[in-house]
């Protein structure tokens, strides 16, 4: 916590290493009240060093004793200061012996080493290793790690670190220890280790080699019935890795363990990967299909790291996207594989262009746009976004859109032999893929160094005489902090002519014959192809599979969109058509609704927007979780990213009354549906059960939007007859959504079977904030709730975070309650933990976008968290730069 203006750091300052770590040895002696740890580090001379100290980062830690090739060093043989320890003058090759002490059950911040429900974890990066001791704490800082724990046995039976265990026995006063040794050289931030109460589940598992390796699930006594899944996906997604990248488990061992404490999903440190119990835990009883989804892709994501991110490292954390970007593509496409089907693989794909808009395409334009390769930060933190993350993904995915999933695998092949166990730029993915596919992509770049999205629009010409289609596409991209201009970026924008029957053309583009889809790059500010050979007049389909992250403006009159809904054989921008179909509806009622008190009474939907949905709510040939994405409206806040002037009451006044409608206009249909996609049998969480079971629970929510008797009765009936969360907890939200009296008693009776299940809780606490039905007092109420708690991360988040971002009709009331209400939650949990209070005080990000009745008041509520004199840098540079 400091009072002084933080400092910005800058990508261009990069300078190398002044000295590299061979090997590193760590002792700890784990104390919850007080550890010691003891380093000793092998140093050399960079010899491509431009400084020539011995530089070494600590935070929150005492020095006890420093010794330098065996001499004690006194104050006067270093600096200590702003978290830096300086040795001046040093010879060639160093050992360093190092003793600290640190106070794990004070650290509320869950970063370096820390206490959690009695048990130690560590989080070290970013930069949480220099929190347990002095150390070159810098991504591309490579060193082999040894490491000696000793701990209390009884209380602490289990000891992990990365890597081999090479040794383990009793020692003294009811303690023991465990040796262990990772082989390769890794960066401090994957360092880990566990000191616990736990139990697993293990396996061993024959690779493509045909070495065996251990696999274990760790979790805390009394889970064991929720790991099955966990193991599961591990051993998928070992077998995908090998299979499509040729990349095999480099250990004999490979851990998970999961804590209930941690701020972000799951940590790939070497061997030993530490997560979130979220993304562990799960049986039928107790974790919902997205939950299940969410196990599948985070445990994947962590697997790949070990190649995407641990092999091959980051230089600095300015290039966190070349490892971020390219491992979520790669859980995305693993995700894909496994459900195997072509439309399973829209569905992902559909679910990732809803994240992007939902949260990417809003902070591209908001006060925290950076690069996917940002430029500067004030705290590094800050920057694990859905820019670095998912963008970046999006980045990754526009090569293999170019070059085919074998020219993307020879680029993969071309960077990991270049760049094994090295630590480099994002520049030097983009360096492999063009070379492996002998392709120029400097232009490419600018994917990289400019912020904001790209928007992209169309004009096309049938000349019926020249049997020709001509396309012009236009690009430009908005001003963002500190780029107001912008080059043109390569897009790659895949394009479909649909006939007047609703089929493909086979496309001729510059007289070579492109098939159905045709990629077109994009690399002008305006351009035009020329299709040829067109016969009739054409629908184009643009930025099919969604080829590029991207706004595509205007282009289509309704009955394009009413054709391509109808008949697209792209399925994203089938799904696509219905959402701008669904957007136009929204924002015009939106308009009505605010100018009109008395709105809900007169609004109206046209039949042809209700035919269309109808058309595919029932068609049979269409996958259930395909229909049911066609028949999810654009969220409210996807809405008010569409508006100049956001008036969040009106904005859900009309899609309120739109799901009512839906609900009333579609009633057979539904009720037809609902029936149709029960799952009997055994709970199974595969994708077709799943997308019944959405499909199923969309129609009850539509029932419940404008609830009479009988669908209040039926959501009971689940309610009280499910054998699964999925089922349960959709019709206790559809209870809570309908205000009826049954909720209440519904929620009494969900909390009392689940109270010993922490994250059922979550979505006991998270159900209720979200919904448009719980306002300010009822949040303040439920915080007195005595399962309630702001120090653990995902309970904080269930109920605080999800009322200020996911409730914003309530969040935005009008007298500002909602706003203040914000401020002093993100004061509170500032004191705890910066990485969640820095999390929660995005949830301002778009507030100039406001009503001004409501701007001023939330520019009141920033400015009060602005004026704090003790604010950690994270919170601080996040109001710092909403207010600028
Ligand atoms: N590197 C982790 C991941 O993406 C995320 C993470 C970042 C976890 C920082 C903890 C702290 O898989
Ligand atoms: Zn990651």
């Amino acid at each position: 916590m400091r009072t002084d203006t933080p400092q910005t750091i800058f990508r261009k300052d990069y300078t190398p290493p002044s000295y590299l770590v061979d090997t590193v040895e760590l002792g700890f002696d784990l104390d919850p009240a007080r550890t010691i740890v003891a380093s000793r580090l092998t140093l050399r001379r960079n010899p491509a060093a431009t400084t020539r100290g011995i530089e070494l980062h600590g935070e929150d830690i005492e020095l006890v004793a420093l010794r330098l090739n065996g001499k004690l060093l006194g104050k006067r043989d270093y600096t200590l200061a702003n978290n830096l320890l300086t040795i001046r003058s040093a010879p060639d090759d160093v050992v360093l012996e190092i003793e600290t002490l640190c106070a794990p059950d004070k650290n509320t911040t869950l970063s370096g080493l820390y206490v959690s429900n009695g048990n130690f974890f560590t989080q070290c990066e970013a930069e949480g290793f220099r929190r347990i001791t002095f150390f070159p704490d810098r991504p591309d800082v490579m060193a082999k790690f040894t490491v000696m724990l000793r701990a209390d046995k009884a209380r602490y039976p289990v000891l992990l670190s990365n890597g081999n265990l090479l040794e383990e026995g009793d020692l003294d006063d009811g303690r023991h220890y465990a040796l262990w040794e990772d082989p390769f050289k890794k960066p401090s931030y994957l360092f880990a280790l566990v000191a616990a109460q736990l139990v697993c589940q293990e396996e061993t598992f024959r690779l493509a080699d045909g070495r065996d390796a251990l696999l274990q699930v760790w979790v805390e006594d009394g889970n064991l019935d929720k790991t099955d899944y966990a193991m599961q996906s591990l051993k998928h997604s070992i077998r995908w890795d090998e299979e499509k990248y040729g990349l095999e488990l480099d250990l004999d061992r490979f851990m998970i363990v999961a804590t209930s404490d941690f701020n972000m999903g799951a940590m790939e440190n070497k061997g030993l990967n530490i997560f979130n119990t979220k993304f562990v835990l799960a049986n039928p009883r107790v974790a919902t299909d997205i939950d299940f989804q969410g196990i599948e892709a985070v445990v994947a994501h962590e697997y790949f790291h070990n190649w995407t991110g641990n092999r091959v490292t980051c230089r600095d954390w300015f290039q966190l996207s070349l490892k971020e970007g390219l491992t979520v593509f790669r859980d995305q496409e693993f995700t894909a594989d496994m459900i195997g089907t072509a439309t399973g693989r829209a569905v992902t794909r559909i679910d990732q262009v809803r994240t992007l808009r939902q949260a990417q395409f809003p902070e591209d334009a908001g006060p925290m746009a950076h690069p996917v390769r940002p430029d500067s930060f004030v705290e590094i933190n800050n920057f694990y976004t859905v820019t670095v993350y998912e963008k970046g993904a999006e980045v990754v995915r526009m090569y293999q859109t170019l070059f085919g999933v074998d020219g993307f695998r020879k680029g993969m092949d071309l960077y990991f032999a270049r760049h094994d166990e090295q630590a480099v730029e994002c520049d030097d993915f983009r360096r492999a893929m063009a070379d492996a596919n002998n392709r120029e992509l400097g232009q490419f770049e600018r994917w990289y160094s400019q912020a904001g999205t790209p928007v992209l629009r169309f004009e096309g010409r049938w000349d019926e005489a020249a049997q020709t289609y001509t396309l012009t596409l236009f690009q430009s991209c908005p001003a963002t902090p500190g780029q107001p201009e912008k080059l043109p970026f390569h897009i790659p924008v895949a394009v479909g002519l649909l006939d007047a029957a609703g089929a493909d053309m086979a496309l001729v583009v510059d007289g070579q014959q492109r098939g159905t889809t045709a990629v077109l790059e994009l690399t002008e500010a305006e351009q035009t192809f020329v299709f040829t050979g067109v016969t009739g007049q054409p629908v184009a389909s643009v930025l099919r599979d969604f080829s590029a992250p991207v706004i595509l403006q205007g282009g289509y009159t309704d009955a394009d969109l009413l054709h391509l809904f109808s008949h697209d054989s792209d399925p994203v921008n089938r799904w696509e058509a219905g959402q701008r179909l669904a957007m136009e509806r929204l924002l015009k009622l939106t308009g009505e609704a605010g100018a009109n008190d008395d709105a809900a009474a007169s609004l109206n939907l046209d039949e042809t927007f209700i035919e269309a949905l109808r058309k595919i709510l029932v068609d049979e040939t269409l996958d259930p979780a395909f229909r049911e994405q066609c028949l999810t409206l654009p969220s409210e806040s996807m809405v008010a990213e569409q508006l100049e002037c956001v008036d969040p009451l009106a904005v859900h006044i009309a899609r309120q009354f739109v799901r009512a409608d839906l609900g009333t206009r579609l009633r057979n249909e539904l009720l037809a549906q609902y029936e149709a996609n029960a799952t009997p049998g055994p709970y199974s969480p595969d994708a077709a059960s799943a997308g019944k079971r959405a499909l199923k629970n969309l129609a009850l929510a539509y029932l419940n939007a404008a609830p009479d008797a009988a669908s209040v009765a039926l959501a009971q009936r689940q309610f009280d007859e499910a054998d699964n969360m999925t089922d349960r907890a959709a019709a206790l939200s559809a209870l809570v959504a309908a205000r009826v009296p049954q909720a209440a008693d519904a929620l009494a009776v969900f909390y009392d079977e689940f109270q010993n299940e922490a994250l059922v809780v979550d979505k006991w606490f998270a159900m209720q904030a979200l919904s448009p039905t719980t306002d300010l007092a009822a949040v303040r109420a439920l915080m007195t709730h005595p399962a309630f708690t702001l120090r653990n991360p995902n309970r904080a988040r269930s109920l605080v975070a999800m009322f200020c971002v996911n409730n914003p009709v309530q969040f935005h009331a009008p007298d500002g309650s909602g706003y203040a209400f914000w401020a002093e939650q993100v004061i509170a949990l500032d004191a705890l933990n910066p990485q969640v209070a820095s999390r929660l005080a995005r949830a301002m990000d778009r507030w100039r976008r406001y009503a001004p009745a409501l701007q001023w008041q939330m520019r009141e509520a920033l400015q009060k968290v602005a004026g704090q004199v003790k604010l950690s840098n994270d919170v601080r540079e996040i109001v710092g730069k909403a207010l600028a």
